[in-house]
C-alpha cells in the first residue's frame, strides 16, 4: 500500500483499494450536501463536488472508513449543522459518537442578513471504532481558531491546518497513516506532514486536486512547518 498519496479520483475508488484495518486515523471533511458557495467569493471559488444529494457517497464512505480503519482508533468528520442529523445517523450506524465537537471562527459567516443569527461555528464529529484514548492533554469539545485567511485560500471551505493537526495529534503516533477521501485543497495532508504523520487522500475536483498536489510538494521540497500556504 502506497502513502503520502493523493489520488484524483473518487474516494471510493481510493477506499477500494485499501486494505482492511490499514488505516490509523480518518480526519475527514465530505461535501456540505448544500451547495455551498462562499457569497463573498462569488467571482472564485465554483460550486463544490457532489454537494447536493450525495447521501448515498457518505453512507458508502462511512462504510468504508470503517473497514479500513484498524481496531481502537478514531474518526473527526466536518459536517454543517444543516444536516447534522443525517450526518449523526449515519456516522452512528458504524463508530461510537464521543464528542461533537464545535469549531468557533474568528469571524462569522452571512447566512440570512435579517432572519437569522450570523453564523460563526462548525461541527465536527468525532468517534472511535473501538476505544481511542486521546494522547495529549484533555480540552474541551470547543476549540477556537481562526478560519484560513481569505487571501491565502486555495479551496472555498478550506479548513485551517492548525486544528486538524490539534486532532491528528490527539488521536494518533508518528509515523502513523492519515487518511482524508474529501482532501479538498489538502489541508489534512499539510497537518500530517508537520505532524510526521503519513496520509493518503483523493480529490474529484481536478484544480483542487492540481492546487492540492501543488501545495504537498512545495512542502516536501522544502520541509517546511507549514500552515497556510
Ligand atoms: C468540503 S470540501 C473539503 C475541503 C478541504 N477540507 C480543505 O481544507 O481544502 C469537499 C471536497 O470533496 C470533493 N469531492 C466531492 N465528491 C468527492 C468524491 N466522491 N471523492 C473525492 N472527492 C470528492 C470536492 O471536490 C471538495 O473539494
Amino acid at each position: 500500500m502506497q502513502t503520502d498519496e493523493i489520488h484524483h479520483e473518487s474516494c471510493l475508488e481510493t477506499l477500494k483499494r485499501l486494505p482492511d484495518k490499514s488505516i490509523d486515523i480518518v480526519v475527514t471533511d465530505p461535501p456540505y450536501l448544500m451547495n455551498y458557495r462562499s457569497n463573498r467569493r462569488k467571482e472564485k471559488f465554483k460550486h463544490i463536488e457532489n454537494d447536493v444529494d450525495s447521501h448515498g457517497l457518505i453512507q458508502n464512505y462511512l462504510s468504508e472508513c470503517y473497514r479500513v480503519l484498524k481496531d481502537n482508533t478514531a474518526i473527526y468528520m466536518f459536517c454543517s449543522w444543516h444536516h447534522v442529523d443525517f450526518f449523526k445517523i449515519e456516522f452512528e450506524k458504524h463508530f461510537k459518537l464521543k464528542n461533537i465537537i464545535v469549531w468557533v471562527k474568528n469571524v462569522h459567516g452571512t447566512g440570512d442578513l435579517e432572519g437569522s443569527y450570523a453564523p460563526k461555528h462548525e461541527l465536527i464529529l468525532y468517534g472511535h471504532k473501538g476505544r481511542s484514548l486521546l494522547r495529549e492533554n484533555r480540552i474541551p469539545d470547543v476549540i477556537e481558531c481562526p478560519k484560513v485567511n481569505p487571501e491565502s485560500m486555495i479551496h472555498p471551505t478550506e479548513k485551517p491546518v492548525r486544528l486538524l493537526e490539534t486532532f491528528i495529534k490527539n488521536s494518533s503516533e508518528k509515523g502513523d497513516i492519515v487518511f482524508d477521501g474529501f482532501i479538498g485543497g489538502g489541508s489534512t495532508a499539510i497537518a500530517a506532514m508537520n505532524l510526521e504523520r503519513k496520509f493518503i487522500g483523493s480529490e474529484l475536483d481536478e484544480n483542487y486536486y492540481n492546487q492540492c498536489i501543488k501545495r504537498t510538494t512545495y512542502a516536501y521540497s522544502y520541509q517546511l512547518s507549514l500552515f497556510d500556504i
